[in-house]
């Protein structure tokens, strides 16, 4: 009882200094963003792709590319003060949280003013000037004249932004579907889920441009217009100073209107589906199976030792593993990778990227179940080969590497595979910090194509047959191995 009160207590003691150091405020030497940029070379701009004609990707040739008037703006700032540009796409509502732990230094994604954003992070000059409109059903047209007409009716809007909080304030009593990507904002609304959806005005004229069954209602918000700005961690005036330089310049020399008329050309459609998206699905699946494979791999290893310690005679290892293995199986898996992706930069100052983070989440989290697995797998087998391997004059560990776990592992075989299917399908999770697998891309295919629902479509599929495939191979193991019986 003693020793289970120090473990706690050494226990409570580590997560307390791990929650401590992931304080970014405490952590972050803020007046030094400008000279860690200038050191690295390299600005780092995040924002979230799916925003035409702010921010959004195309096809060119096969490869992906970022296009859009934030884009331009972005490859100025680089250029005027002679930084490469490193664009981090993720979605708008972890931005802010990137922001202040550092995995980026700057926010340009069609982000507006807001006095609650203002207490987290400086704003630039504004570049442009925007207004809110609610876009709907074109059968719907004469339904609504006015604001109050949405009133205790369902509306979407992009989480975490300003739209969100629009249609809070201003609709009476409408519920409301906060989605983290534009194309599923308007995808809810396609779909029949929503009445309405609000947007700002250019990305809604760029989204009824590929919709011809949406349109803009001439219902008026209260809303006025409002500035569209860069993002900057506090503190950095020297940061801030160089980025309203440019766009000084770019407003001087009338450059908006500039890059609006190059995103109008790069929004263009040519080609079909495949040929235009076809690359991205590819590249996803690649993506896919790497991270699962690695997950499965590494985390039979690390599972494996978490096993053996749950099964080990001495008290403190077992615990430690059944901690291990409860929390992680009783944490949504979602909750974990932020964890990783914001935890590791802010707790140990690294800068890892999201496929690592990413993959490291699926290690982790598999090793629990994995490590279940294994020890199930051990127990399986008859007691009595230990003491009578044992009585033979063979040790514990010649025991347990040449009679236990020869049998063990052909009962985990099957349950491993279940465990890689498992992973294939779970691993989608990471397209949330952006590491682009199959389900990214799909939501990456959704706003170049401003088609929300045919790349949803695609990615069912390819981890279906993923899925159906491995499970097939898996039944032959399967027989191969009881035929060996
Ligand atoms: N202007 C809005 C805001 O700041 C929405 C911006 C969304 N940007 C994006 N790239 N999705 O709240």
């Amino acid at each position: 009882m003693k020793r289970l009160g120090k473990v706690l207590l050494i226990m409570s003691i580590l997560i307390s200094s791990i929650v401590i150091n992931l304080n970014p405020v405490a952590l972050a030497d803020q007046d030094k963003t400008w000279d860690k940029i200038k050191e690295r070379g390299e600005l780092r701009v995040g924002l979230s792709a799916d925003y035409a004609p702010m921010e959004f990707e195309r096809n060119v040739k096969g490869k992906t590319e970022y296009a859009g008037v934030d884009i331009d703006l972005a490859k100025k700032i680089a250029k005027d003060n002679h930084l490469k540009l490193k664009i981090v796409n993720m979605s708008f509502d972890s931005l802010l949280g990137a922001l202040k732990t550092g995995k980026i230094d700057i926010i340009i994604s069609g982000m507006t003013t807001t006095p609650e954003r203002k207490k987290e992070v400086d704003f630039s000059d504004s570049y442009m000037k925007t207004k809110n409109v609610m876009v709907v059903k074109k059968d719907d047209l004469n339904k609504y004249k006015e604001i109050k007409d949405f009133n205790n009716k369902k509306i979407s809007a992009q989480k975490g932004t300003d739209q969100e909080k629009i249609a809070q304030n201003e609709i009476e009593n409408a519920s409301i579907t906060s989605l983290s990507r534009l194309p599923d904002v308007i995808l809810a609304l396609k779909s029949g889920k929503v009445e309405g959806a609000v947007v700002e005005k250019p990305v809604a004229e760029a989204y009824l441009k590929q919709n011809p069954k949406l349109d803009i209602s001439k219902a008026k918000f209260n809303d006025e217009e409002k500035d569209t700005v860069i993002a900057v961690p506090k503190n950095s005036p020297e940061l801030l100073a160089n980025v309203n330089k440019s766009i000084k310049d770019v407003k001087d020399k009338g450059l908006i209107d500039k890059y609006l008329t190059h995103a109008a050309q790069d929004m263009e459609d040519n080609g079909n589906f495949f040929t235009k998206y076809g690359t991205f699905f590819l590249k996803g699946i690649k993506v896919t199976v790497l991270i699962s494979l690695i997950g499965v791999a590494l985390g039979s290893i690390l599972g494996a030792v978490v096993a053996l310690m749950k099964l080990s005679r001495f008290k403190i290892l077992s615990w430690i593993a059944t901690i291990y293995i409860e929390v992680l199986r009783g944490t949504p898996m979602l909750v974990q990778v932020f964890i990783v992706f914001f935890g590791i930069t802010a707790a140990l100052g690294l800068d890892i990227s999201a496929l690592i983070c990413g993959t490291i989440a699926l290690v982790i989290n598999s090793s629990a179940y994995i490590a279940e697995i294994i020890r199930a797998g051990i127990n399986a087998v008859d007691k009595g080969q230990m003491e009578a391997s044992r009585s033979l004059g063979l040790s514990y560990s010649q025991t347990m590497k040449t009679v236990i776990m020869p049998q063990a592992i052909k009962n985990i075989l099957p349950a491993l595979g279940n465990e890689f299917v498992t992973l294939i399908k779970e691993s989608s999770i990471v397209s949330t910090i952006g590491v682009s697998e199959i389900m990214f891309n799909a939501q990456v295919v959704q706003g170049n194509s401003f088609d929300p629902f045919t790349p949803l479509l695609v990615a069912a599929a390819l981890y279906f047959v993923l899925t159906f495939v491995l499970t097939r191979i898996m039944a032959v193991i399967e027989g191969r191995l009881s035929a060996s019986d």
